[in-house]
Formats: structure tokens, sequence, C-alpha cells
């Protein structure tokens, strides 16, 4: 493939939950763009409270394969967002082959379902301590090495739409969520000096293993005031190859997206939020 249009080219990104879903197409797609991945991912169950399959070894050996058709590099490795070191070593043996660091998508996360005033303590602090306390530890992780390469370069957390809206039936997930806007927002203003930007960009059902019908079936089957907060996305593509995009979108979509703000051409974005979710949060 010619490398001329690659927008990328030269640069490195960290990506975490990598297996699999979004974290997949983002890693294949910043390689497609030019970039060496250091992808990470737990590759195993997080919690017996978060009851869709997880991913595998197998999950992450395919991104690598993917990657690697691309052309570019990759350090791949079992790595739990949970664990600050596991993440500062792997950062530190990816910057030692590929030489800098200037892109981290923070993407790992899990998802349960549950009313808050009756979840159990270990539900609420699964989904709390990936989603947040890990994507920090991410960013504790990866912020110091960028900085040290001292080629400036584009975070992006991956929020959710649950993190600009409420979602009652996983308010512990919109709580975490939430929480990466402000971590994103005071983390743009802390690292503007060193030519680092940092946005977030908020998903809305994108069809991967973690979006489980039936579950939220019973859900909305329990309590239809709910569904309210899950509408229909307005927007709907049409044309060739836009049958059975209505009800979600593709994790390739969102690379799309991410694509755009790890590279150049959203070189005046920062502290942004940024909505993947074909208009349907403004209902
Ligand atoms: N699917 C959706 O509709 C949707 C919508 C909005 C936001 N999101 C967010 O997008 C991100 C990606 O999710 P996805 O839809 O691709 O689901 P997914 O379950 O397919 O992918 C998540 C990946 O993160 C990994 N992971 C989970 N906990 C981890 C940990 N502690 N350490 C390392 N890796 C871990 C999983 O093993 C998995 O490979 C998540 O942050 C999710 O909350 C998803």
């Amino acid at each position: 493939m010619a490398t001329v249009g690659k927008t990328l080219e030269g640069r490195v990104a960290f990506v975490t939950g990598a297996a699999r879903g979004q974290g997949r197409a983002h890693a294949v797609r910043l390689a497609d763009e030019g970039a060496d991945i250091i992808a990470i991912d737990v590759c195993a169950p997080v919690d017996d409270t978060i009851t869709y399959p997880s991913a595998t070894p197998e999950d992450l050996a395919e991104t690598v394969a993917a990657v690697e058709a691309t052309g570019r590099k990759v350090l791949a490795r079992e790595v739990d967002i949970r664990d600050l070191a596991a993440q500062q070593q792997v950062v530190a043996d990816g910057v030692e082959q590929f030489g800098r660091l200037d892109i981290v998508v923070a993407n790992a996360g899990v998802l349960s379902w549950g009313r808050i005033f009756e979840m159990s303590p270990e539900q609420w602090d699964t989904v709390v301590d990936v989603n947040l306390n890990g994507t920090w530890r991410t960013i504790r992780a990866a912020v110091p090495a960028m900085i040290e390469a001292g080629n400036g370069g584009s975070i992006i957390i991956v929020s959710s739409s649950a993190g600009l809206k409420a979602t009652p039936g996983n308010g512990h997930y919109a709580a975490s969520k939430h929480g990466l806007v402000a971590l994103t927002n005071s983390l743009a203003l802390e690292v503007g000096e060193y030519g680092i930007r940092v946005n977030s960009i908020h998903p809305y059902s994108i069809d991967t293993p973690m979006i489980e019908p039936e579950a939220m079936a019973q859900v909305f089957a329990k309590y239809p005031n709910y569904l309210h907060s899950f509408a229909p996305m307005p927007y709907q593509p049409v044309g060739e190859g836009a049958e059975g995009l209505s009800t979600f979108m593709t994790p390739e979509e969102v690379s799309d997206v991410v694509a755009w703000l790890a590279g150049d051409g959203s070189a005046t974005l920062s502290g942004s939020q940024i909505a993947v979710d074909r208009g349907v949060m403004k209902y």
C-alpha cells in the first residue's frame, strides 16, 4: 500500500481494550493511517458482575494479525487497566521499541445493568474501578512518556452517550463515564502547554459484545419508562451498504472519528466532547 496520504506516519499509539470491538477497530485504523501500536487488553473475565462473554488471548492475537497486515508494528500484552505498574511497563517497553508515544486511545471499559439503589457494592465498584479509575491509570502511565518524547500528541478518552446524559438502569456506568468528562477537560488544561490535546468521544449503540440485547430487553420490560433514555437514532444512513445500520453503528464508524481526533486535522480541538450518536442526544 502506498504511504502517501497516511496521516499518522511515524507516530505511535497506545490503545486499551484492543482485543476486540471498538478497541480492535481503532488499533487497526490507526495502523492503517501509519501508526505503530501498543495494544493492551485484560483478555479475561473482569468480575462476576459483568455478564457478557469476556475477551480472550485469541482475540488479542487477532488484533495483532490485523495490525501487522497493515504493515505496521505492534506490541501487544495482556494487561488490566486497573494495574498502573503493568501499564507503565508496557508504555516503557513500547517507547523503547518504537521510540516515542503520540496517541492514546483510552477505550477499555465494562458495562452492567441494575438500579443504583439496588445494585451490590461489587457491581458499582467494578464499573467505576475499570471505567474511571482504570482510565486514570492509563493516563497516569502514558502522559509522562508523551511529555518526555516531546512531540505533543492527542489523547482520546472513550466515554459514552451515558457520559453526557442520564441512563436509568446503568447509573453506575453513567457516573463513571461522566467522570471521564471531568478527567478529559482538566487534563486538557494541564497538558496543553506540552502540545498535547485531550478530547472525549461519546458513542451510542455500537455493535460489540458489550451490548446484550436480552439484558436490555429485560430491563426495559421491567421498567418501560427507561426506554425514553435509549431512543432510536434520528439520522439514518441510506444507499448501498446502509442495510442493517439502523439500530447500531459499527466500531469502524467510531474509528473514523478516533482517527480524525488522533491526527492534525483536529488540531483546533482540545477539551471537547464529541458525540458519536447520529444525533440521538438532541432528543
Ligand atoms: N458498545 C457500545 O454501544 C458503547 C457505547 C458507548 C461507549 N462504549 C464504550 O466503548 C468502549 C469499548 O467497548 P466495546 O463496545 O468495544 O465493548 P467490548 O466489550 O467489545 O470491548 C471492551 C474491551 O475492553 C477490555 N477490557 C475491559 N476491562 C478491561 C480492563 N480492566 N483492562 C483491560 N482491558 C479491559 C475487554 O476485554 C474488551 O476487549 C468501552 O469503554 C465502552 O464503555 C460502548
